[in-house]
């Protein structure tokens, strides 16, 4: 059954399908893509589909406590928001609605280096930290000035993304050529300004069937340009300029060291895109003080383990680590969050689900998916039987079961 509003979503899947009906293709498909046959991509959601977990009854739970504590913070709920790139295209401003929406849940804002809005706007319109999330696009001096533009909006962590050393290939976007539709007609030569009218041309029935989206886009200037990656001459990085910089900004562990001066030495710095223990361990080594399991949502490296299976398998190697364990990839509900809290990460990072909210109605539908991630933890505390976080983690193993079902047919269909 289709739901019509923000208002009557019960699942981020509803946020999804909205998000879906209100931006175009073009757009929505950027989003949705996964790597190559999206196996890894699907494995992020069904690996959690697939977990079965042990309900303790006769218990009642007066007090709910979702704090969990995140590198000297503490979070009211045990989530942030992953950086994903690109977010004004969804929604006017969007990069600053997400982070007044995560302020107002008492969480984290993750700021992509790949944003429209400018950080300081960003870090401005929360009250609670944000972190901002590095590329080297643009090389090494351009990276610098974005950190210490960081450090002087008040970010509180810097995140390395490591698993970006080339982009992957998501192949329908790809089809969908959306960098010739983005590009301007300046400067185009007579043979290619027909080929530009013709992409035009060719989006006007999606565009046409979603209007609304259509205008916010064009008063919102329009086609978006990356205002946090600034060259030497001080002109922001053009949006079309993104598959050639990420083609050349693959960081090395190497790097961490000159990223770590010009960061600060005490200020947290957080590797996201780690799966295996050793990676880990390096990171710890090169003075990370937290790493974030991640298969980048199933964009990159595509076969790679789902990641829940990434925390499964790594996270008990590490028992003597001092890193804080984070994780993102296929949290599409409460009930998933309550499981990647039990393998002992402290907090995880929501993605396309806060794609869907935005997406599907700008800050009213990200207050939406917070809503239903909050309800949907709580409700599973409570059906579980337990009280806070810190007992989630305690517990581990014990909140769950092996699985006696064989196959998949029982599992729902994966809607994104
Ligand atoms: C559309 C899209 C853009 C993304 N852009 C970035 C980015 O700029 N930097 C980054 O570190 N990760 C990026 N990611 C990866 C996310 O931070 C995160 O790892 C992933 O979305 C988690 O999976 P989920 O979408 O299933 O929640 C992006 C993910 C998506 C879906």
């Amino acid at each position: 059954m289709h739901v019509s509003s923000v208002d009557d979503a019960l699942t981020t899947e509803d946020l999804w399908s909205l998000m879906r009906r209100r931006v175009p293709p073009i757009v929505s498909e950027y989003f949705r893509g996964g790597a190559d046959d999206e196996i890894t991509l699907k494995g992020n959601v069904k690996a959690f589909q697939q977990t079965v977990l042990n309900a303790c009854g006769a218990t009642r739970v007066d007090n709910l406590n979702t704090t969990s504590q995140v590198l000297g913070h503490q979070l009211a709920v045990p989530w942030y928001i992953t950086p994903v790139g690109s977010l004004r295209t969804l929604h006017p401003r969007a990069e600053a609605v997400a982070a007044r929406v995560a302020g107002h849940f008492g969480t984290v804002m993750g700021l992509s280096t790949l944003s429209g809005t400018p950080m300081e706007e960003v870090a401005a319109a929360s009250s609670s930290p944000c972190w901002f999330q590095l590329y080297l696009c643009g090389g090494r001096d351009t990276a610098i000035r974005g950190i210490h533009r960081a450090r002087e909006a008040g970010f509180s962590a810097l995140l390395l993304t490591i698993d970006t050393g080339v982009s992957g290939q998501r192949r329908l976007h790809e089809r969908m050529k959306p960098l010739e539709a983005m590009r301007s007609r300046q400067g185009l030569s007579t043979r290619d300004t027909i080929g530009w009218f013709a992409k035009r041309l060719q989006l006007t029935p999606q565009m046409a069937t979603r209007l609304p989206w259509l205008v916010e886009f064009w008063r919102d200037q329009g086609v978006m340009e990356f205002v946090n990656v600034i060259d030497a001459n001080g002109h922001p990085m053009p949006f079309t300029d993104i598959g050639r910089q990420l083609a050349q900004s693959a960081i090395t562990w190497a790097d961490l060291q000159w990223i770590r001066e010009a960061w600060g030495p005490e200020r947290p710095i957080i590797v996201k895109g780690v799966h295996c223990a050793d990676d880990a361990s390096r990171a710890e080594d090169a003075g990370a003080q937290g790493v974030i399991w991640s298969n980048h949502g199933g964009r990159q490296m595509d076969r790679v383990p789902p990641s829940l299976h990434i925390v499964q398998t790594e996270m008990p190697k590490l028992k003597e680590s001092k890193l804080t364990f984070l994780m993102d990839g296929g949290i599409r509900s409460g009930t998933d969050i309550l499981i990647a809290l039990s393998y002992g990460v402290q907090a995880v990072g929501i993605g396309r689900a806060m794609a869907a909210g935005l997406g599907a109605g700008g800050e009213e539908g990200l207050i939406r998916t917070f809503t239903i991630l909050k309800e949907g933890l709580e409700r599973a505390m409570r059906l579980t039987g337990v009280s806070s976080i810190a007992e989630v983690q305690a517990l581990g193993d014990e909140l769950r079961r092996p699985s006696l079902l064989h196959g998949d047919s029982h599992l729902p269909p994966f809607v994104y």
